[in-house]
Parts: C-alpha cells; structure tokens; sequence
C-alpha cells in the first residue's frame, strides 16, 4: 500500500537497496502446541506460512484457513499445503468453490469438535479482529502478528505503537506476536490510518519523478 513498498516492486534482480536491518523484535516461540489453526488472510499468508511450516516440523497438527478475495488473489498454495495437515483455502466471493471468510470456516471447525491449543491470525486487522472475538467466545488462546506503521524499527519513534492488555508496547521491540485478547483493535485501526494523506502525497510524488515530470 506504501510507497516504500512500490517503490521496492520497481527493483529487479540484481537491482539493490542501500541498508537492510535485522531481524527486529521477538521471535516467536510455540513450543508444547498439539493442534493449532493457523488463519492467513491475504498477504498475510505469506507470514502465516512459515509459522505453519515450522509448527508442522515441530509434530503439531495444523489446519491452516488461508482467505482471499478471489480466486486470482490466491497466493502460495502449493506451499502451505505442504506446511500443514489440513489447507482450506476459503475466497470471498467463492471464485475458487470455496466461499466464506476465514472465521467461519474455524467456528465450523471448532463446532464440529477441534479442540485447538492454540489460534495464529496474520492478515489484515478487521480479520484478526474477527478471528479474536471467535476464540475468545470459544477460550482458544491466540496469537496475532501486528504490522503498525514502523519508522525506526528499534522502539525510538513511537510510530508502531499498541496498547496490549491497557499497556504501551511496541511491536518492532516487543512484538510482532501479541495475545490477540489483549490487543487494542479498535485503536490499532484508527492508528493505521493515520498517515493515509502523507502516504498519499508520497506516492504521488514518487510516481512524477519516477516517470520524470517533475
Ligand atoms: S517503529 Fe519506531 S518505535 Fe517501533
């Protein structure tokens, strides 16, 4: 969505960036998990896979629920598929014959009588939102992987702050992963899009010099 990220997109092999930092934060940790859901929504899935992949080789089972807008936007299926026990793969529309979001597919799951240690949600607020409000009703401890804004990326600016469980935390330092129960969605979404006309204006700016008008 940023300009940073088109301007990345624009590289090719063998292009390069000038300083790469990392990794930051806290690495996660899902040691003693039996069964797990592992919900991506969108590009999300792209950090949802790894998380799976690693659960699976620790000899946990995992259902992964990956959702999408539609069939075309479906990515790395392959992948996760071979990164967990069971992959739904559910698109908004159904395009892929799969309709419905990510949380009804868990509360299904759930229902019919999965008994999960553990839920990971990685993907766009309102659908960890969602995913939180499910297991909470349902007491499924779970885990959510939070992408403020970031800036410094080593908890001096402030850009990527949380309130967790009525606490100051910052997900470059303290996160990504937080108890998705403690988690301050609404204030999360009302951060998020705090910046929307600044992102704006420099996406704008960064397309005239791209194509040289300025
Ligand atoms: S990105 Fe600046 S404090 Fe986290």
């Amino acid at each position: 969505m940023g300009a940073s990220t088109e301007y990345l997109d624009t590289l090719n092999a063998g292009d390069y960036i000038l300083d790469f930092v990392g990794p930051l934060g806290v690495a996660s940790h899902f040691e003693n998990v039996k069964k797990v859901a592992v919900i991506g929504g969108g590009l999300g899935t792209a950090i949802a896979y790894p998380q799976a992949k690693k659960l699976h080789s620790l000899g946990a089972e995992v259902d992964m629920i990956n959702g999408f807008r539609n069939k075309e936007m479906i990515i790395i299926e392959d992948e996760c598929k071979k990164a967990c026990t069971n992959l739904y793969t559910m698109t908004d529309d159904g395009s892929n014959g799969n309709k419905g979001f990510v949380t009804a597919k868990l509360e299904e799951l759930i229902l019919s009588g999965a008994k999960y240690d553990l839920v990971i949600a990685i993907g766009p607020l309102v659908m960890m939102k969602a995913v939180c409000d499910l297991t909470k009703k349902h007491n499924i401890k779970t885990i959510v992987s939070m992408n403020p804004i970031m800036i410094d990326g080593t908890g001096m600016c402030g850009g990527c702050r949380l309130t967790v469980g009525g606490e100051t935390k910052f997900a470059c330092v303290d996160g990504p992963d937080f108890d998705g129960h403690l988690v301050d969605f609404d204030e999360a979404i009302m951060r998020s899009k705090m910046f929307k006309s600044q992102e704006e204006m420099s996406r704008q700016n960064h397309r005239c010099r791209m194509e040289g008008m300025n």
